[in-house]
């Protein structure tokens, strides 16, 4: 019933129209400095790479963002080997010291805000206002798990007459932080600042799709003060880069978030003992997720459309948290239907960077491709209620919406992860209820229902690690909807919560006699 006070940064308000020219100017004085190149950062330098790739725009893919230079595996020891070295110095840093470079990295992204939100724009075709919202939500992660670790740090005292008990955390080691692309600063910023604010030497492998975002994390880090060894950018393949540290024997903790099939494959591999491994690897494994929303008989349509298209269809459909399957009660099915339809059809398809775009393009060809094959096979599966066209230079997917889908139908049971949502009829609350958990996946779930049994029972019953009830499924905010979920969408606790801090951090306990 506790919680720490914790007041999150503002989001920009649009409506303000200074506020639009500073996001236009922005995104011109980011377009001016693309085709730049990113190296890695080893030990304080950066490195020259062999192997070089291209990081494009989704919404124009002839538009090089910059060129990445990708680690080789030899490069890859010797960042490992570096945060060894620094590990001794970091672990004894006082955490006052160490959250303190928190504390200025979260001030230097609201000063570099604008011009962070381009690049997230730019880089991986996220909408100016979302991509503002990420900013918030970076800038969120440093404080809070600064005010979290000054909290931890505390320990606990449980002394009896003649005996002193002093419970303590020490940092675990070594970090590996593999990051995914579609929250390209927030993500990358919370599992990186977590680690290490908590003692860890830290390595970061962002998504090879948003390197560069990454690459302006590591400048905001190294102008925090961050020590040399202490955290590396470590842009490269994940197959390779990524496996290989997973693999190796030093690491100690590994903070994953994307893909369900990579992340249990990281989780197997991390329990195989290596030669001379002296410890065991705690994994944090944040996964994908088949979100469902219930509107039920009594629910309020106009808040219902408006939410469901709203977690549906923001960022593409492209968040771990959105809405991809609406069940939808009998009694006001065809009306939810014509609704939900026509509200879709009023979004706007195109480039991230125009202010009136609703839904920008997908991350990259792969993405467009398989969301196509998804498409044609749900139109084996179901009605197409609506398709609607979208532009072609590039990586553009129209909303989809397929209705009198089956529960257990491919588009009802797999991520998709684009603008695709599959609409299911059910008799009753309890049947919506059953469908609802009837997958893999237990990441965000909602609710609209004026019926308050139908809500207990969600309470009880919803299989999702964040339920909302009468609202969107998206957007969680640090410290006021922790997130993260169960069965196969992840292993750990939540991301911007009271206990996420503890998965880097080994308890003690010391007993003195006195
Ligand atoms: P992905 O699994 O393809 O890649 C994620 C990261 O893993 C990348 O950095 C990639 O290079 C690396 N990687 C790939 N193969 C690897 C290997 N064998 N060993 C080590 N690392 C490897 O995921 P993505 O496409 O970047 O992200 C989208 C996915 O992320 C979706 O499934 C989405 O639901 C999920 N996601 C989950 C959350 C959450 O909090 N639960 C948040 C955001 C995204
Ligand atoms: N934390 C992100 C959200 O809630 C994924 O949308």
């Amino acid at each position: 019933k506790t919680a720490v006070k914790f007041v999150g940064a503002a989001d920009t308000d649009y409506a303000e129209e200074e506020s639009r020219k500073e996001s236009q100017q922005a995104l011109q004085t980011v377009r001016h400095q693309l085709g730049k190149t990113y190296l890695p950062l080893i030990n304080g330098e950066y490195v020259n790479t062999q192997e070089m790739i291209n990081s494009v725009n989704p919404s124009n893919y002839t538009e090089v963002v910059g060129k990445i230079g990708l680690l080789s595996i030899e490069q890859a020891e010797q960042a490992m080997q570096a945060a060894k070295a620094a590990f001794p110095s970091w672990r004894t840093t006082p955490v006052k010291q160490r959250a303190g470079i928190l504390y200025k990295a979260a001030d230097l992204m609201e000063q570099r805000r604008a011009e962070l939100a381009a690049w997230i724009v730019l880089e991986v075709g996220k909408p100016v206002r979302e991509a503002d919202a990420e900013v918030s939500e970076a800038i969120d992660f440093c404080r809070y798990y600064a005010v979290e670790m000054e909290r931890l740090e505390q320990g606990y005292n449980y002394d009896v007459a003649g005996e002193t008990n002093r419970y303590i955390y020490q940092p675990r080691g070594i970090a590996v932080v593999i990051s995914p692309w579609n929250f390209p600063l927030a993500i990358a910023t919370g599992m990186t600042v977590a680690a290490l604010v908590a003692g860890n030497c830290t390595l970061l492998k962002p998504a090879e799709t948003s390197s560069v975002i990454a690459a302006k994390l590591t400048e905001v880090l190294v102008d925090a003060g961050i020590p040399k060894g202490v955290f590396q950018y470590i842009p490269g393949k994940g197959s390779q880069v990524g496996a290989y540290l997973v693999n190796h024997v030093d690491t100690h903790v590994i903070a994953f978030t994307g893909s369900q099939e990579v992340g249990c494959r990281i989780y197997a591999e991390a329990a195989n003992l290596k030669p001379g491994q002296k410890h065991m690897k705690r994994v944090i494994a944040e996964m994908g997720g088949k979100n469902a929303i219930i509107v039920d008989e009594s629910a309020d349509l106009d808040q219902a459309v408006i939410g469901v298209v709203q977690s549906a269809f923001g960022y593409s459909g492209q968040k771990c948290s959105a809405c991809s399957r609406v069940i939808v009660h009998t009694a006001i099915y065809d009306s939810f239907v014509r609704r939900f339809t026509e509200a879709t059809k009023s979004l706007n398809v195109g480039a991230a960077e125009l202010p009136g775009t609703k839904v920008g393009p997908v991350i990259d060809a792969n993405a467009r491709d398989r969301i196509r094959e998804y498409i044609e096979k749900g139109k084996t599966e179901a009605k197409v209620a609506l398709e609607m066209p979208a532009p072609e230079n590039g990586y553009f997917i129209g909303p989809v919406i397929f209705t009198d889908v089956s529960p257990n139908a491919v588009i009802a049971q797999q991520e998709i992860f684009g603008p695709v949502v599959a609409v299911i009829k059910a008799n009753n609350f309890q049947e919506a209820l059953s469908i609802a958990n009837g997958t893999n996946y237990a990441l965000t779930g909602g609710l609209y229902s004026r019926t308050p049994s139908h809500i207990q029972k969600a309470q009880e019953d919803f299989e999702v690690g964040n339920l909302y009830i009468n609202r969107t499924i998206t957007g969680a905010i640090v410290a006021r909807q922790p997130f993260g979920g169960f069965k196969l969408s992840g292993v750990g606790s939540k991301a911007g919560g009271p206990d996420y801090l503890l998965q880097f951090l080994e308890p003690r306990t010391i007993t003195e006699n006195i």
